[in-house]
């Protein structure tokens, strides 16, 4: 009997102040014409004082759990995407698990930057095959706004502040139902390190640091990366392109999602796009578009998913699943 981890549920979460491109162009030399044309961005969620990695992260998950019609004391592990953990240590997953009430489950951090929520699938995935977990939580959670510097236009138009979780649940079975992640793929090359980084940390700084990215260099990577990984976890999967119901990208940039769908041959139209409302939310950004795509009606029951990004390390990603 083939064990598979199925979505059962999925949430979001914002914060309130959201903020136009117009807006930002009163603080930095920029335009609203420039950042709509370069990258599809209109607006982007900024958190305030009382709103953290952890709270964006619980308030995701609760709407995930409600969606799954699953109590938090069901749920045996939670992994958690950030770059922008609450605290240095202990990990937000464990802050998201007390707010919810938890009292003994795994509960962890991974950090792959953009890619973190491909890499939380793909872990979660695992874990659940192997037995080790039968519902878990699996989030992407962001406050990229607190590592921006707000003075260089090359990157803090770029970002934005947000949450998205599933359900993922043991499916015995799976092989007859057909649901479940299907297949994962995950890379990571670290020798691009200077490409797009935090110039910072604890045990080199001492600081927090600063989001530095070299765009330009980033996208020729992406695309390319990307392309590779679809294609890699899709014969994984024994599907091809014309198989994919919806594809739910990373939101970077509007250019890169248009070439990935091109090089795919895939109609834009199965492309879910949420960069012009979010802006790039990091490891947040994909389970933000899944939630919003499954709760507009778009994505059902049945439906092949397929999940992709690709962020600093660099690391990448892609994951297919029916829905
Ligand atoms: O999530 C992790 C993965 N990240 C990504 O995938 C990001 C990938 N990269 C990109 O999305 C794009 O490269 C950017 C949106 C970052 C930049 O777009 P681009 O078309 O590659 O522009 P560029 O970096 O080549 O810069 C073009 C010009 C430069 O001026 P000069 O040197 O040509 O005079 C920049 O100084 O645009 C200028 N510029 C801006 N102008 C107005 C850069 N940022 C801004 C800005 N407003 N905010």
């Amino acid at each position: 009997m083939t064990r598979r981890a199925a979505i059962s549920g999925t949430g979001s979460a914002l914060p309130a102040r959201r903020v136009s491109n117009q807006e930002l162009a009163e603080q930095v030399d920029t335009s609203d014409e420039w950042i709509v044309e370069r990258t599809g961005i209109r607006f982007r969620h900024i958190a305030g004082p009382d709103e953290t990695t952890s709270t964006l992260a619980t308030a995701a998950a609760q709407h995930a759990l409600d969606a799954a019609g699953m109590e938090a004391g069901q749920i045996d592990l939670i992994v958690l995407a950030t770059a922008t953990p609450d605290q240095t240590f202990p990990a937000t997953a464990t802050r998201v698990q007390a707010a919810l009430g938890i009292d003994d489950c795994v509960a962890f951090d991974v950090q792959a930057v953009c890619s973190g929520f491909l890499y939380a699938v793909s872990v979660a995935d695992s874990m659940i095959r192997a037995g080790a977990a039968t519902n878990a939580l699996v989030i992407g959670a962001e406050t990229f706004s607190r590592i921006l510097d707000w003075e260089d236009r090359n990157t803090c138009v770029l970002f934005g502040d947000g949450a998205g979780a599933v359900v993922l649940t043991a499916e015995e079975g799976g092989e007859q139902t057909g649901r479940g992640v299907l297949a994962t793929k995950l890379h990571a090359d670290g020798r691009h390190n200077e490409l797009l980084y935090v110039d910072g940390g604890p045990s080199t700084t001492g600081t927090v640091g600063k989001v530095r990215m070299k765009g330009r260099e980033v996208f020729r990577h992406a695309v390319v990366n990307l392309a590779n990984v679809l294609g890699e976890s899709l014969s994984a999967a024994g599907l091809a392109p014309e198989d994919i119901d919806w594809l739910v990208p990373h939101q970077a940039n509007a250019r890169i999602l248009d070439a990935t769908a091109r090089k795919l041959g895939l109609d834009p139209s199965k492309v879910v796009v949420t960069v012009d409302q979010h802006a790039n939310t990091s490891a947040a950004s994909v389970p933000l578009a899944l939630d919003q795509a499954v709760r507009d009606g778009r994505i059902k029951k049945n439906d092949i998913v397929v999940l992709e990004a690709m962020g600093g390390g660099f690391t990448w990603g892609a994951a297919v699943l029916r829905y």
